[in-house]
């Protein structure tokens, strides 16, 4: 891996509250490689923000009877209250209605412009005279073009599925008032993508992402043509010189990787700090993303940067995931089947959650959570295995040998044996994690427990303390190198347990002021204590789990 790292996550849509399946594609993974990156010495620089324009912005807004900055300011605070209480570790966290932004994007378009990549055409969009303006596609419903279903969607049809340009229904409307629509002519600046398509092709042919990631890729950059980069509407960036145009959004938003990018060096006092990540090479740019934003990630912002004079750095990796729904069905707010976090969090921890979105991570296939499978996995996994092995030992340390920590001396070769199986799984659970295979990790860590708890029950250190004191210790001394094992390499996905695995130890500085490697290979502090161990994780009883399904049983 390159000695510098930049991590991006999709820019979350202000426009509704973060919810498991944002999580669990797009967020999570990207924040547990941003805490392996920086644990395995890499410089890091891990950058979100909200994506604040769009005409669903103005939809939702409109609704609320809020102004769309008003709409986007609320859910800007509830995005950093919530990612807050998942522990994320985010270098910074922007906005796309900040200036640096608009200046970003105004860069952009004069670079792409001045060398022929845009281009004005006139189109046929819906009008609405009522109203005095062009509505955009989520403003307008009508008949489907292909199956004739009455109230579809500007651009998809809910029944058929099929997908269209808004100017095909039949008697469009307005969502919005009712009023009918007409087809008028607008002009709108196109992006050249054809005149990208080969240098698309190349660039993609060297990636060795995941099939279905490459081959979504691949496609849309064959079917390359020019596509509308400007909207009529007032609730974005106005395009340099039009009156009543704005940058349609999925021109601005990955544009503000960059521009948040520039705000996170502004906030360190390092203005130009942003270039290293941006402009030099060496840099590896990995990009977190759910699967319906393959197309604007690997295609769509790639041609946008072939074409800047600046030599912005271009995705190496995109481990774009599947979908995670809830329960059997997609999230929705809306209708009801969403978790509400304030309720989640007065009931479960980050770590819990952490974890079994982790272990459920949607890398292949869309996945889901269900409520069984998140009691099953702490109560079984992290209590059961992790904690267990963890509690008992150190429990066992504090009663025996008051608390010592304990060092081998003379190791026979069943403790051999679990130090070499010890060893092998901590360097396969790092090859995961680089490889972004969470899920994977996940499992690792749980057959690291495991084996530990095989090696306690196997050489009985209980039966050692009544005949063999020596021994006993020795098989201790083990245990607790497993321990730290066990801290080390769960740092990226629980980060509370394992700093307080590591202060458990008897460890005064943090588990992340070093690396990987090297807390591996540390020896135990053995001028420390051990005390009473504490609780790492809380088990979910039946009745709490009862309580949470029963709330969804009134919605099916
Ligand atoms: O799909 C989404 O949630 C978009 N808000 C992602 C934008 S990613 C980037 F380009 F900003
Ligand atoms: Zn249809």
């Amino acid at each position: 891996m390159n000695k510098r790292v930049l991590i991006t996550s999709a820019l979350l849509y202000g426009n509704g509250s973060l919810h498991f399946g944002h999580l669990a594609g797009s967020y999570l993974p990207a924040e547990i490689y941003a805490r392996f990156a920086r644990f395995t010495g890499h410089e890091t620089l891990f950058i979100c923000g909200l994506d604040e324009y769009g005409a669903a912005v103005t939809l939702s807004a409109g609704k609320n009877g809020q102004s769309p900055q008003d709409h986007v300011d609320f859910y800007y605070k509830e995005a950093l209250k919530n990612f807050g209480r998942f522990d994320f570790s985010f270098d910074h966290f922007s906005r796309t209605t900040w200036p640096r932004h608009k200046e970003a994007v105004i860069e952009f378009f004069e670079d792409l412009k001045s060398q022929n990549y845009v281009e004005k055409i006139t189109t046929e969009q819906l009008y609405s005279e009522k109203d005095q303006k062009f509505l955009a596609d989520r403003y307008v419903e009508g008949v489907c073009p292909k199956c004739k279903f009455e109230n579809a969607r500007g651009d998809e049809c809910p029944k058929c599925g099929a997908s269209y340009e808004a100017n095909e229904l039949t008697n469009p409307k307005s969502k919005l008032s009712g009023s009918p629509l007409t087809l008028k002519e607008t002009e709108h600046f196109f992006l050249r993508l054809d005149l990208f398509k080969d240098q698309l092709l190349d660039f993609l042919s060297e990636k060795n992402w995941r099939p279905q990631v490459i081959n979504m890729a691949k496609q849309y950059a064959e079917d390359a043509k020019p596509r509308c980069i400007t909207r009529d509407l007032n609730w974005g960036i106005a395009v340099p010189g039009e009156e009543g145009k704005v940058f349609y959004v999925w021109f601005d938003a990955p544009i503000g990787y960059i521009s948040a990018s520039k705000d996170w060096a502004e906030e360190i006092n390092k203005p130009k700090e942003w270039e290293k990540y941006w402009l030099e090479p060496e840099t590896k740019y990995v990009q977190f993303v759910g699967k319906d934003n393959i197309p604007f990630h690997s295609v769509f912002f790639p041609a946008m940067v072939m074409g800047q004079k600046k030599p912005y750095k271009q995705v190496d990796e995109l481990p774009a995931n599947a979908f995670f729904h809830y329960e059997g069905r997609k999230f929705s707010k809306s209708d009801g089947w969403f978790i509400d976090l304030d309720d989640f969090f007065s009931k479960y921890s980050s770590d819990q959650i952490r974890y079994c979105l982790a272990a459920n991570a949607p890398e292949q296939d869309d996945s889901e959570f269900s409520w069984k499978d998140f009691q099953m996995r702490v109560n079984a996994e992290l209590v059961g295995k992790f904690g267990n092995f963890i509690n008992r030992t150190l429990v066992f340390i504090a009663q025996k040998v008051n608390g010592e920590v304990l060092e081998p001396k003379n190791a026979r070769d069943r403790d051999k044996q679990y130090l070499k199986d010890v060893s092998n799984l901590t360097d396969i659970i790092k090859e995961a994690y680089s490889s972004f295979h969470v899920r994977k990790a996940t499992q690792l860590i749980m057959e690291l427990a495991t084996l530990s708890n095989v090696y306690f029950d196997e050489t009985k250190p209980w039966e050692l303390a009544k005949k063999d004191i020596s021994r006993m210790r020795e098989v201790l001394a083990h245990c607790l190198i497993g321990i730290k094992a066990l801290a080390v390499v769960s740092l990226p996905i629980i980060p509370e347990a394992a700093n307080k695995i590591w202060k458990m130890l008897g460890f005064v500085d943090n588990l992340t002021d070093s690396n990987y490697d090297e807390r591996l290979k540390e020896p135990l502090n053995v001028k420390a204590r051990i005390s009473k161990p504490e609780i790492l994780f809380q088990k979910i009883e039946n009745d709490m789990i009862e309580k949470e399904l029963e709330k969804l049983k009134v919605l099916n």
